[in-house]
């Protein structure tokens, strides 16, 4: 009676110990790996359940039986072990298939944008500046007569208003002829020592051709302290034009601007000609006076130059507008 009863349970215990292996070589996925696991060895698993029928059992088949379902429990255990590696290294191994790159895929063309060359060109000029010593300053393009010229030295009919054609504005104000304004604009608010530079746009009833445009850009340079002499803007301007240009022939002729006195043009020989590039001086007294500066203490030099020349210089162009016609062709060589 009790042998039938003993192999009764060996049987079970055996087939559900098939059944597991079954099952878990169809698990496709580790969640249902996770589900078998708690079905076959969970508290409420088949095997508590054969055992719970072992009271019936003549007590010496008990151990044999309590072994045989800790085997076939420890087989099991194993059986999901082996499962979960297998399945964790296909995840693996799918993860790194959807995963690789195609190097022979052709690229995604990305335009780059850059700086414009009248945008590098001030640059430039300002880093120079700014390595000696000068601060960025700024003003207003809609001027008074003052700013641009009264300030500036010019007398009310003086001839060299007529040197600027000037945009004037039906309120009786005017657009900016040059960034000279900003020089009065700034010594007004602060006190000496002054090394400013101010780069902005400018107006003039040019007619427009190759060297020509209505609007345009200056960079200014102020520098205002005791004892600054001649030789300290020719030093500036060695410095500036050195880092511009390179090693080039430098000439200085004898000019007229009213805010400075003397004035001189700067030439600079570039490609075998002479080409002027900025007017410059030593600040004239009167403009330091109209500001409040003790011309007896104080001297200093001030000087002008267009961007879009200094663009044309360096880069050879042939008509200066094409800086304005956003032609990608013109803009991609820079
Ligand atoms: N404002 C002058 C112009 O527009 C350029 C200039 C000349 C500026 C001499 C200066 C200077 O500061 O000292 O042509």
């Amino acid at each position: 009676m009790s042998v039938v009863q003993s192999q009764e349970l060996e049987a079970q215990l055996q087939s559900i110990h098939q059944e597991a292996q079954a099952s878990l070589a169809q698990a496709e996925t580790l969640d249902q790996l996770e589900q078998l696991r708690v079905k076959y060895l969970g508290k409420k698993g088949p095997i508590p359940q054969v055992l719970g029928g072992m009271g019936k059992l003549d007590p010496s088949d008990r151990p044999k039986i309590g072994a045989l379902a800790n085997e076939i429990k420890e087989a099991i255990q194993a059986d999901i072990e082996r499962r979960r590696v297998d399945l964790e290294a296909a995840q693996i191994q799918a993860q790194l298939e959807s995963e690789t790159i195609d190097v022979t895929m052709p690229g995604i063309f990305r335009p780059q944008g850059r700086v414009h060359p009248l945008n590098a060109m001030m640059d430039r000029v300002i880093d120079i500046f700014v390595g000696m010593g000068y601060t960025v300053a700024d003003g207003p393009e809609m001027e008074s007569d003052y700013y641009n010229f009264e300030a500036l030295n010019f007398p009310p009919d003086h001839p060299a208003r007529d040197m600027q054609d000037t945009l004037f504005l039906p309120d009786g104000n005017l657009l900016r002829t040059h960034t000279s304004s900003v020089q009065i604009r700034y010594m007004e608010n602060n006190e000496p020592p002054v090394r400013i530079i101010i780069p902005g746009r400018c107006y003039r009833r040019d007619a427009v051709d190759s060297t020509h445009t209505a609007v345009f850009h200056q960079i200014e340079f102020l520098a205002i302290d005791e004892g600054l002499t001649f030789t300290d803007l020719k030093g500036t301007l060695k410095v500036l034009l050195e880092q511009l240009f390179g090693e080039v022939p430098i000439r200085l002729r004898p000019s007229f601007f009213p805010f400075t006195e003397p004035s001189v043009e700067v030439d600079l020989q570039w490609k075998g000609r002479w080409l002027e590039i900025m007017g410059c001086g030593m600040v004239d007294p009167n403009v330091l006076k109209a500001v409040g500066y003790d011309p007896e203490v104080y001297t200093g030099f001030a000087g002008g130059m267009g961007v879009e020349r200094l663009a044309q210089v360096l880069h050879q162009l042939d008509d200066i507008r094409r800086l304005y016609s956003s032609d990608l062709r013109f803009l991609n060589q820079f």
